[in-house]
C-alpha cells in the first residue's frame, strides 16, 4: 500500500481505494496529530526559478541542516485548510486559492519564492487524494490540510536561505477546542502582544505563533480557553484570538477589526463577512474597543481550524462578562449556513467549493 519515497508519485487513483476507511476511532479525534500515509514535497532548483514539479513521498520525518533558514531565522510560513467528505462521497475543499494568495503575499515579506496557485492547489488536491482513507465520514470532522513554506538551505549570516522546500502534510481533525463546540471563555491579555505595527502579524508566517504560547500556556492553567489579544500601540483595540480571527455582535450590526497588518486575513473571515451580508446582517470591519466588546450581545471566532467557536464569556483585567450563545445566536446562523454551503446543503453561489 505505501510508497517509498524513491518511488514516482502514484495517480490518485491508485493509492486508496474509495470506501476505505483508516482504522481509527473516529469519534474520539480532536486537534491532535493524527499521522496519515503521505505528505507532497517539492524544493526550489538550484537554478532559482520557482519549485520543480513536487512527490507524493510517505509520511515521516524530513532532514534539515543545523543551519536552515527556517530553524535559525524562522524563515517559514504555514497554511490551514480542510477536506470535506460529504454524505455524497464527494471530497471538497473550501476556496484553496485564497490559502495559495495568502502564501503568496506572506512568501514576499519573508523573501521567500512561492509555489504559483496551481501548484498549491494541486499539491494540496494529490495530498487529500492520497490520504483518502483519513478524512473522516460525514459530519465526523475533516482532514486538515497543512501546506508549509520552509526556507531549507544551509545560512549563517542573516539573509534569506539559498533553498526552499513546499510541503503538505494532512491530519484528521474535529473540535480545536477540548470544550468541542461549547461556548469559548476568552481572557484579555493585558501584558504581552500578538502583533506590531510593520510587523508581520498579517501574514502567517511561523513566527508569529511560537510568542503566543507564553499567554496561551499561562491562560489555559487558569482555565481560560484562549486569549484575546489587543493592539500593541493603545492596548485599547481588539485585534484577534491567538488561534482565530474574532467578531462581536450588537442588534444586526456585525463588527470585526479591519485588515491592517496587523490582523490574520483569515479565509473564514472573510467567508463569514459575505455569508453574514447575504443574510442580512450590517458588517462593519473598523477598530473595535474592547470597552465596547464588553457590552455585546454576542462574541464569536472565526478561523479554519475553529469554524465559528461561540464565546461564552470573556474576562478583561477583574471583570467576567457573558455572551449569548446557543441555538438562537447569530454565530449558530452563521456557522450552520457556512457548514450546509461546505457539505452541500446549500448551494455554493460564489465558486468557493473546489470539488476533487
Ligand atoms: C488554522 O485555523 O488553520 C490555523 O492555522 C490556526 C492554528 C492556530 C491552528
Amino acid at each position: 500500500h505505501f510508497y517509498t519515497s524513491q518511488a514516482a508519485s502514484p495517480a490518485y487513483s491508485q493509492v486508496c481505494s474509495d470506501d476505505e476507511y483508516a482504522d481509527i476511532d473516529w469519534d474520539s479525534i480532536g486537534f491532535g496529530l493524527t499521522p496519515t500515509d503521505y505528505m507532497y514535497v517539492t524544493k526550489t532548483s538550484q537554478q532559482d526559478d520557482g519549485f520543480t514539479e513536487g512527490q507524493l513521498k510517505q509520511y515521516g520525518n524530513i532532514e534539515l541542516s543545523p543551519s536552515a533558514g527556517v530553524l535559525n531565522y524562522g524563515q517559514g510560513l504555514f497554511e490551514g485548510m480542510k477536506a470535506i467528505r460529504r454524505e455524497d462521497g464527494q471530497i471538497v475543499l473550501f476556496r484553496p486559492d485564497e490559502n495559495a494568495l495568502r502564501m503568496k503575499v506572506g512568501a514576499e515579506r519573508m523573501c521567500m519564492p512561492s509555489p504559483t496557485t496551481t501548484q498549491f492547489i494541486d499539491a494540496v488536491k494529490q495530498t487529500t487524494l492520497a490520504n483518502k482513507r483519513w478524512i473522516p465520514p460525514p459530519g465526523k470532522g475533516s482532514l486538515y490540510m497543512r501546506p508549509m513554506l520552509l526556507g531549507t538551505g544551509p545560512i549563517l549570516g542573516l539573509g534569506p536561505a539559498p533553498e526552499y522546500m513546499f510541503l503538505v502534510y494532512a491530519s484528521p481533525v474535529r473540535n480545536y477546542f477540548k470544550e468541542g463546540s461549547a461556548p469559548l471563555s476568552l481572557y484579555v491579555e493585558q501584558e504581552f502582544d500578538r502583533a506590531s505595527r510593520g510587523g508581520t502579524g498579517g501574514i502567517k508566517t511561523i513566527s508569529n505563533y511560537g510568542p503566543a504560547l507564553r499567554p496561551l500556556v499561562k491562560a489555559k492553567s487558569k482555565g481560560f480557553s484562549d486569549v484575546l489579544y489587543l493592539d500593541s500601540v493603545d492596548g485599547k483595540y481588539v485585534e484577534e484570538v491567538s488561534s482565530c480571527n474574532i467578531f462581536m455582535v450588537k442588534g444586526n450590526t456585525i463588527s470585526t477589526p479591519p485588515i491592517k497588518g496587523t490582523i490574520l486575513p483569515g479565509v473564514t473571515r472573510k467567508s463569514i463577512i459575505e455569508i453574514a451580508r447575504d443574510l442580512g446582517y450590517n458588517v462593519e470591519e473598523r477598530p473595535v474597543p474592547v470597552e465596547e466588546l464588553l457590552e455585546a450581545d454576542e462574541v464569536f471566532g472565526t478561523g479554519t481550524a475553529v469554524g465559528v467557536a461561540p464565546v461564552g464569556c470573556i474576562t478583561h483585567n477583574s471583570r467576567r462578562v457573558e455572551y449569548r450563545t446557543g441555538d438562537n445566536s447569530v454565530s449558530k446562523r452563521l456557522l450552520s449556513t457556512y457548514m450546509a454551503i461546505q457539505n452541500g446543503l446549500l448551494e455554493d453561489k460564489k465558486g468557493w467549493i473546489v470539488e476533487l
